[in-house]
This record gives C-alpha cells, sequence and structure tokens, in this order.
C-alpha cells in the first residue's frame, strides 16, 4: 500500500474538519438545517478513519513521548465522539428551535476546540524516527481504505 506522508494528510484532515465546523456554524446562524447536517454526514465519513488511525496507530507510537497521557487523549475522543453524537441527532429535526440551534453550534464549537487541540500532535510527531512515520502512512492509508464512519467504528469497532 503506498504510504502517506503521515503529518502532511494529518494535518489536512484537521483543516478540513476545521473548515466544515465553521460551515456547520454558518449554516446553523442561517438556519439551514439540512446544509449543516450534510455537512456533519461528510465530517463524520472524512474524520473515522482519521480516529481510527489516532487510537489505532498514533497513540500507542505517540506513547514513547507522552506515556500514560496517551490514555487522556483517548478519554477526550470520548467526548468528541458523545458529542458528535448529540449533535447528529440534533440535526435529524427538519426544524430547530433558536435554541436547539445554538447548543447544535456549541457542539461544532467543542469539535473545533478538539480540532485545534489534536493538531498540535504533529509537532512531537515530527520527532519520530523515519520509519516510524513511513509504518504511520501506511496505517493511515490502510484506514482510509477501510472507509468506517466516525459514529459507525466508535458503535461497532471502538474498543470500550
Ligand atoms: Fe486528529
Amino acid at each position: 500500500m503506498t504510504a502517506l506522508d503521515p503529518i502532511v494528510e494529518f494535518r489536512n484532515d484537521h483543516r478540513k474538519v476545521r473548515d466544515g465546523l465553521l460551515d456547520i456554524i454558518d449554516a446553523l446562524k442561517a438556519k439551514d438545517v439540512v446544509k449543516a447536517r450534510n455537512i456533519l454526514g461528510d465530517i463524520n465519513t472524512a474524520v473515522g478513519p482519521h480516529f481510527r488511525y489516532e487510537e489505532e496507530n498514533l497513540y500507542p507510537t505517540l506513547k514513547i513521548f507522552l506515556g500514560e497521557y496517551v490514555d487522556q487523549l483517548i478519554k477526550e475522543h470520548d467526548g468528541v465522539i458523545e458529542t458528535a453524537r448529540a449533535c447528529a441527532q440534533l440535526l435529524q429535526k427538519d426544524k430547530l428551535t433558536d435554541e436547539e440551534a445554538e447548543t447544535a453550534a456549541n457542539a461544532a464549537r467543542a469539535l473545533l476546540v478538539h480540532v485545534s487541540n489534536c493538531d498540535g500532535l504533529a509537532i512531537l510527531s515530527e520527532r519520530l524516527k523515519p520509519q516510524e512515520l513511513k509504518e504511520l502512512g501506511e496505517k493511515l492509508a490502510r484506514a482510509r481504505k477501510a472507509a468506517v464512519s466516525l459514529l459507525d467504528w466508535a458503535e461497532k469497532i471502538r474498543k470500550k
């Protein structure tokens, strides 16, 4: 399988999710729930492999720098998955009240904070050995090929 540059791809994923979340917030301001729902659907598809790669490959590799703090990253993912699930559920509605739109926009903001935090791992990844980066690139490509969405992965594959 072709190896990807794991740091470049990792950061590009974050940029796409950042832009998607900002678009969701704008769509909610404009009361366009269908648009917000569609964007969240795209994000759900796009970030499934990213999360899976992080938990199955990147975090274990970063343990050499972070030790047990890696467990905190997994815990942070618990919160992100819960927030994404709640937001997706809310956006199933045909119409949102002002309060519901604000709740959904706040969920998107919470996810945005995670994107920002997660991108910081790139600076640590830069200290990995070329062979480790090569292997991570292959693992990321593999996760993308499996193409399991975030919420499907969380429900069916992710270890509790
Ligand atoms: Fe990430």
